[in-house]
């Protein structure tokens, strides 16, 4: 019998790894027909980290200090997923901003969320812009990631409510909710669009 040839996942994460979370969660579950070959963290303490523990992942903590600057930690991690056969890259709240010669590397073969409706509130906080703008909804984008900040085409987005009575925390935790539900389906979009042909 042959093996079925997986697609895989690289995850790229800084802290907490919720979205990482609904992504092995998908996986299991068998929603996702896919594996993740590696998670990178470019912070040591990221509970993200222990998340992979506990799943048998293989995760790696880069750190950036031991590299001279960011080229050189972009042309570091272009080798460890070239090297882990990544077929597609999934940001889940890593906090760098990718350089051109990452973006090259794996053009239209990186994706990141955001937690809001982008072009709407792009870069940081934006949840408290949401807020501070008197907007009356919100939301969560997942999209290919380009040379300009959170502004590549769009694959999947979701609505939430604002609520008069929302603070940073709740508006946060409605849209991470929907979050936990979009980017799995990216995924899977991305996986089944991959096969197809039209996006390599
Ligand atoms: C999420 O809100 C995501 O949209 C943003 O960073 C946050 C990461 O959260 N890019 P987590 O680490 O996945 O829990």
């Amino acid at each position: 019998m042959t093996k079925e040839k997986k697609f895989k996942l690289a995850v790229l994460v800084s802290g907490r790894g919720s979205n990482l979370q609904s992504i092995i969660d998908s996986i299991e579950r068998k929603d996702l027909a896919a594996e993740i070959t590696i998670v990178l963290s470019n912070k040591s303490s990221a509970p993200a980290l222990d998340r992979c523990r506990k799943h048998g992942i293989e995760s790696v903590f880069l750190d950036p200090k031991l590299y001279s600057d960011k080229l050189h930690y972009d042309r570091a991690m272009i080798q460890l997923l070239q090297k882990k056969s990544a077929d597609l890259i999934c940001l889940a709240g890593f906090m760098r901003i990718l350089g051109k010669e990452f973006i090259q590397a794996f053009r239209n073969r990186i994706i990141n969320i955001h937690p809001s409706l982008l072009p709407a509130f792009p870069g940081l906080h934006p949840q408290r812009q949401a807020l501070d703008s008197g907007a009356k909804v919100s939301g969560c984008t997942v999209h290919f990631v380009n040379e300009e900040v959170d502004a590549g085409p769009v694959i999947l987005q979701t609505t939430v409510p604002v609520h008069d009575t929302d603070t940073v925390e709740t508006l946060s935790q409605r849209i991470l909710e929907q979050e936990h539900i979009i980017y799995p389906k990216a995924i899977q979009l991305c996986i089944q669009n991959q096969s197809s042909g039209r996006r390599t």
